[in-house]
């Protein structure tokens, strides 16, 4: 644990050796580090920042040779990423421009015959100046003695792409504003149709606008995060971010952490905004998420009081806030209406409540009132007290949760989207007994309608049964016709023929009681999951597949066939099925005991699993997967292994659960690439996270990491334990300065199972090596575990997500590895 103040210098070597390379190998061309007064650089030549990683010079997109830019772009990967462009709209048709630096500090771009075709915005001085290419990749003009004053540079005057150490906002003194437009197209930097600014007249807001349409918010700053990008706080995260919200100043800023890839942030000609991450192996630019991510996020998409929401990929639903209704059925972005109008202003006193509509990206923020020195009760009253006050949260979310201060929306409210992780918004709604003034409405005119209505609904039921009838029918039919199909395909499971039980809907509504809250075990990312009696008193567990889970038919087949052919101890068995319209239900077995992470992360259930109960499970969870991996004669890849995927029955036998996202490899195959990086992040391999590549060994690195779980009692989620960035660089570190122990969970009295623990903690080592071909299969891993003989191999450090932190943490051989390095991917169906 000594401290290692000296692993940063080394790491631009280890992690730009491609950098410096060809940084040497181009050197002819490159004139010096800095250019004085009436020096020059022209078509041909670059100027090279000192440590090689930026390239300034000439270029042409490619397939538009004529045209001559100059820019700077990432030296590795030349002038593809182009990150900045000086005469993006004045092109030179030749190779004769010149770049000169003229008295004043002016940058001047000349053509060939002499004339200016782009200049720097300078106001000038009468100091001898310089230019140079800073390290950052930011293009300075400074007065020449040390320390001198910086007049210009290329980071004030950004083109469509953000780097680390750029700010991007707005000076409110000065007036000054950094902002990204788009390219015309991937090969014209002219400036196209896109801009990102920072809207700064309520709370700060990422808007991208084309022309004068707004198209994508990031959502109000909440204090931590934009408030529709939540995963900006995310542990997993490439850099961090520095915001600046003071009266004088907005800005936002990446701020690289020391070691970590290069990054950008574009904003590309569709309008997108993309963070792409530079893999020095591999030598390539990968995506990370892009914004806007789906149809939710276009700007109002479900009109004023409306509520977006993706559950139904990938089509977005619009809902309006209770006690509203839509404005034009046929039309959802056309908004929604209250149902009861407002009391306010009507000399009573104000009888409104609010309601609250949980988890959303805050509605725009541009005509609202922001008042920050209050508490949201305040906040409540005074919106009560204000007839225009439509809605109201709290503007800041630091500190216990509840939320301080108080942005007031009036008028409407629009562009609500609901989000994982997402902020409380307070809705207000009219006296609730107003109702009193519509039910002459009813009587008069409702009435007679709606008896005429259910004339037609009922003559309208009855072609509906017949026709959900037939559907039923098909369902069962394609249904039959897969399993089927499995099990009559070669090379399988033995047990042909399944017979796999189809249970009504009706059964199963009375079963849990019409899916009552009561009846509800869970939640999952694929819907709910209910208790239920069947039949004469078999305890059930049925999961009901959101509708629009994102779990479509071939997933739910998939599930089904899987483990209705799968029997093993340590997997979860499946009963039976329903397909009833849109609706998919599985039928479980029931396990009394809830699953892991209900034991292994409470501070009271945790007392209840004792050393060989634990060890138990592992074993257990060991042998299940050596089933799937192996033993049942197919290649089953869960894919999704996490501890509340892993059930625990009433002697506490684990049994793995959650088949929705597995995969079965056939024949020969090792190993599958997906687009759709589906799983669970802390548990997802660095391989399948970052490249979508996934095989057994992805399996085993999930497995390591509930070993770790289990053992500690620590989330793999949870940063900063005890200095330390996450539970694998914790364990880690315990593990080489020979205090592994250390990493068991206080709640278990260690003297006696000290040889056992130890094993598992370096078996979790071994199964979360970075390199998947390291990783052990499961089958040795079971010989590890139960056979106290077989030797252990000794595991090398995990660094792609264990983020060696900041201050001395890792032994070290830390600094011979890639610090700092934390991912974001694009998760789905999560
Ligand atoms: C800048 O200063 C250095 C040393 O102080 C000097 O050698 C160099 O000639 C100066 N350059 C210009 C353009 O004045
Ligand atoms: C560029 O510099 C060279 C000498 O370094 C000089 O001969 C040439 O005239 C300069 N060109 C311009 C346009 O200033
Ligand atoms: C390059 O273009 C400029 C401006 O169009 C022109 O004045 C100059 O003569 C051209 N140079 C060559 C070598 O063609
Ligand atoms: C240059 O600066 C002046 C004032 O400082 C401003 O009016 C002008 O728009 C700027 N030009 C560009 C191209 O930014
Ligand atoms: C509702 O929307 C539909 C489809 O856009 C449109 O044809 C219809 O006129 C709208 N109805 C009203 C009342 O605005
Ligand atoms: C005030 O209430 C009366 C009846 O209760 C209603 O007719 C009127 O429209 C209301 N005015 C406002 C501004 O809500
Ligand atoms: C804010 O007010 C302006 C002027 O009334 C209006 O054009 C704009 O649509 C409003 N913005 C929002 C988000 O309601
Ligand atoms: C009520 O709210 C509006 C807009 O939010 C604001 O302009 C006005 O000053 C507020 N009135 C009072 C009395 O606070």
């Amino acid at each position: 644990m000594a401290a290692t103040t000296t692993k940063f210098p080394n790491l631009p070597l280890l992690i730009f050796p491609i950098l410096l390379l060809s940084h040497r190998a181009s050197s002819a061309g490159i004139v010096s580090k800095t250019l004085n007064n009436g020096a020059n650089i022209t078509d041909g030549e670059t100027l090279v920042s000192p440590g090689g990683s930026f390239t300034l010079g000439f270029f042409s997109p490619s397939g538009v040779p004529t045209k001559r830019y100059l820019g700077i772009w990432f030296t590795a990967s030349g002038a593809a990423s182009v990150y900045w462009v000086a005469n993006r709209d004045t092109p030179l048709n030749n190779n004769s421009g010149v770049l000169v630096v003229t008295a004043g500090g002016i940058l001047r771009l000349l053509d060939g015959s002499g004339q200016t075709a782009w200049s720097s915005n300078t106001t000038g001085t009468s100091a001898s100046t310089v230019a140079q290419l800073l390290d950052s990749g930011n293009l300075v003009v400074r007065e020449n003695s040390s320390g001198g004053r910086v007049v210009w540079q290329s980071f004030d005057d950004p083109s469509n792409t953000m780097l680390a150490g750029m700010k991007f906002g707005k000076n409110l003194k000065t007036g000054a504003e950094w902002s990204l437009t788009s390219w015309r197209s991937a090969n014209d930097p002219a400036t196209g149709g896109y801009r990102r600014v920072m809207d700064t007249k309520s709370l700060p807001d990422i808007v991208t606008w084309q022309g004068s349409v707004k198209k994508y918010r990031s959502g109000p700053w909440n204090g931590r995060w934009f408030s529709g990008v939540p995963d900006m706080d995310s542990d997993f995260k490439l850099f961090s971010v520095q915001m600046v919200d003071d009266p004088g100043e907005v800005t936002y800023a990446l701020d690289a952490t020391a070691g970590a890839p290069s990054a950008r942030v574009v904003l590309d000609e569709v309008g997108k905004v993309r963070v792409l991450v530079w893999f020095p192996t591999s030598k390539v630019w990968r995506p990370y998420p892009w914004l806007p991510r789906d149809a939710c996020d276009e700007y109002a998409s479900c009109g004023a009081f409306g509520l977006c929401s993706v559950d139904a990929a990938p089509t977005p639903s619009c809902s309006c806030v209770q006690e509203f209704s839509p404005v034009n059925q046929s039309q959802l972005s056309s908004g929604c209406r209250r149902d009861v109008q407002l009391e306010c202003g009507n000399g009573t006193a104000a009888t409104d409540r609010f309601t609250v509509v949980r988890g959303v990206k805050l509605p725009d923020t541009e005509n609202a009132t922001v008042d920050r020195g209050v508490t949201l009760e305040q906040c409540r009253a005074r919106c009560l007290a204000n007839c225009s006050c439509v809605a109201y949260a709290p503007a800041d979310i630091r500190g216990d949760g509840s939320g301080n201060g108080c942005v007031m929306w009036k008028d409407n409210i629009i562009d609500v989207r609901y989000i994982d992780n997402g902020q409380d918004l307070y809705v207000r709604l009219g006296k609730s007994e107003s109702a009193t003034g519509k039910r002459n409405i009813v009587a008069k005119i409702l009435l007679p309608v709606m008896a005429f209505v259910l004339v037609l609904a009922a003559a309208g039921m009855y072609l509906v049964w017949i026709c959900k009838f037939r559907a039923k029918r098909r369902n069962r039919d394609i249904l039959k016709k897969a399993i089927l199909g499995y099990s009559n395909a070669p090379n399988e499971l033995g047990d042909e023929n399944i017979e796999l039980p189809f249970v009504s809907f009706g059964e199963i509504a009375a079963a849990t009681n019409n899916f009552s809250e009561n009846n509800m075990l869970g939640q999952g990312g694929f819907g709910k999951v209910y208790k239920g009696t069947l039949g004469q008193n078999i305890e059930v567990a049925i999961k009901r597949l959101g509708q629009g889970s994102g779990q479509g038919v071939e997933e739910f087949i998939n599930e089904v066939v899987l483990i209705a052919k799968l029997q093993h101890r340590n997997l979860v068995r499946l009963l039976g099925c329903c397909i009833h319209g849109d609706e998919k239900l599985l039928i479980y077995e029931y396990l009394p005991n809830k699953s892991l992470d209900f034991f292994i992360f409470d501070a009271a259930n945790k007392y209840l699993l004792d050393w060989p109960t634990r060890f138990k499970i592992i074993k257990g969870i060991s042998r299940g997967l050596l089933y799937l991996h192996q033993d049942s004669r197919l290649t089953i890849i869960h894919r999704d292994l996490k501890p509340s995927n892993i059930l625990l029955d009433a002697d506490m036998s684990p049994k793995i659960s959650d088949f929705g996202m597995a995969r079965i490899f056939g024949g020969n195959q090792q190993e599958a690439n997906t687009n759709r990086v589906v799983g669970t992040y802390g548990y997802m391999s660095p391989e399948y996270a970052m490249e979508g590549a996934f095989s057994v060994k992805s399996d085993t690195y999930g497995f390591g990491v509930i070993v770790l779980e289990i053992i500690s009692g620590l989330k793999i989620t949870l940063t900063n334990y005890k200095g330390f960035p996450n539970i694998l660089s914790y364990a880690w570190s315990l593990w080489v300065d020979g205090k592994a122990m250390d990493l068991v969970d206080s709640s278990l009295a260690k003297s006696c199972f000290q040889t056992e623990a130890l094993r598992c903690i370096q078996i979790g080592l071994l199964c979360v090596q970075d390199n998947p071909n390291y990783r052990p299969l499961m089958s040795s891993v079971v010989t590890m575990l139960e056979n106290e003989t077989t030797p252990l191999e000794v595991p090398k450090q995990p660094v792609y997500f264990s983020y060696a932190g900041t201050q001395g943490t890792a032994g070290e051989n830390a600094s011979s590895s890639i610090n700092d390095m934390t991912l974001t991917t694009v998760l789905e169906g999560r």
